[in-house]
């Protein structure tokens, strides 16, 4: 089956639960990290198309992120205002046992029927460890601890009287009680390192990546799903993506001419500068932001990469393009949230669904 033959593309926003928005940049953002603001915004985006919103964890943050709300709580309320959106709670292994994380989880599990999903970040900032008293893991280290994490939940989730003896978590004849419903909670991981992405082809449900060209897209999917079929699992990928679209081209491409214009370089220089040590610190000497540029961290996970900055059409191929080159989902980011979630499933999505219809009626054309 060809990338694009797949089931159609899914789109998921970020929560903005850290203030700032989702670019370091003084360019004015019509979005807010308040609970009333992100309610209204998770009701807009459940009507228009969207079937997941990732919530960020952030305990201090160096980049403007000044303000952040508990990743896991937020998912909760988020659930709570919903009817059939899935919210995906980030978990610092560290802070969050596995233990605690998996009782926390069955239980909004129960209370949200089955709505809710958990990403597992292995953490990129030493301030922030430092600041709470964590250990701070060697690069591949974190990857060691996130994978016992991923694991354990899975065995707590799935197994009676679950024994366990790893280097970093022990449990012995646990059962946990209620267990989550049928299917299990999604186990998202965010990381694009050559230890993240042996941990997806290991033990994650889903691969998150930052924004980037269709065909290094490609290069990452071919490389974990080629090791997955090795190890007998599947693993899906979600690309992050910093949308603007606008009516004409020209009018995209100012804003994101602005945005940068408008960056705060003290910290995004400093925000760099910890992310790229972070990565370094692997043995490959490269991370998820090994190449990024001053323009590409001013959106932190990458998202001016993936190139969704232009008319409606133009977006809408893009996507199709990063489709094909593997994506299953598409998580995004805006600078007015609610108004853009609205217009992108108003003018965006509808297209993309067309592009699937068409690329799948030629496929079997030429079949
Ligand atoms: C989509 C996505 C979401 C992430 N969310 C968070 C988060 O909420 N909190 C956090 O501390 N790190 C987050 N991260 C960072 C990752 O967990 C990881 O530490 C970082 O990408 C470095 O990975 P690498 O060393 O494999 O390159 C996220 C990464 C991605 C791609």
């Amino acid at each position: 089956m060809s990338h694009i033959d797949r089931d159609p593309v899914k789109f998921a926003y970020w929560v903005p639960n850290v203030s700032g928005g989702l670019v370091i940049s003084n360019i004015e953002q019509r979005t807010s990290w308040t609970i009333e603001y992100n309610r209204k915004l998770a009701q807009i985006a459940e009507a228009s198309g969207f079937e997941y919103a990732l919530s960020q964890i952030r305990f201090t943050a160096g980049y403007g992120a000044e303000f952040q709300h508990e990743s896991v709580a937020f998912s909760h309320a988020l659930l709570e205002s919903t009817t059939t959106l899935k919210v995906i709670a980030a978990l610092l292994p560290g802070p969050w046992n596995p233990a605690l994380a998996a009782k926390q989880i069955a239980t909004i599990n129960h209370l949200t029927n089955g709505r809710v999903a958990v990403n597992v970040v292995s953490g990129w900032f030493r301030g922030e460890f430092h600041a709470i008293g964590e250990h701070w893991l060697d690069h591949d280290e974190r990857y060691r601890r996130s994978e016992e994490f991923i694991r354990a939940l899975r065995g707590i989730w799935t197994q009676d009287s679950f024994t366990f003896r790893g280097d970093f978590y022990r449990f012995s004849d646990y059962s946990l009680k209620p267990k989550p419903l049928d299917p299990q909670p999604e186990i998202f991981q965010g990381g694009s390192s050559r230890a993240a992405r042996d941990m997806a082809s290991r033990v994650s449900d889903w691969y998150f990546t930052n924004g980037n060209t269709p065909e290094e897209i490609r290069k990452q999917v071919n490389d974990i799903q080629g090791k997955a079929e090795a190890n007998g699992h599947s693993v899906r990928v979600g690309v992050n993506a910093f949308a603007i679209v606008r009516e004409t081209e020209e009018e995209a491409k100012a804003v994101l001419a602005e945005i940068i214009e408008k960056a705060n370089p003290d910290a995004v220089n400093a925000f760099g500068h910890e992310v790229k040590n972070a990565g370094k610190a692997s043995p490959e000497g490269e991370g998820n932001w090994a190449k990024s540029s001053f323009e590409d961290l001013v959106q932190y996970n990458d998202g001016f990469r993936s190139n969704l900055i232009g008319t409606p059409q133009q977006v809408a191929e893009r996507i199709v393009d990063l489709k094909r080159a593997g994506a299953d989902l598409i998580l995004l980011g805006f600078l007015h949230f609610q108004e853009e979630v609205e217009y992108f499933g108003k003018h965006v999505i509808p297209l993309v669904r067309e592009l699937e219809q068409a690329a799948s009626t030629q496929a079997i054309a030429a079949e």
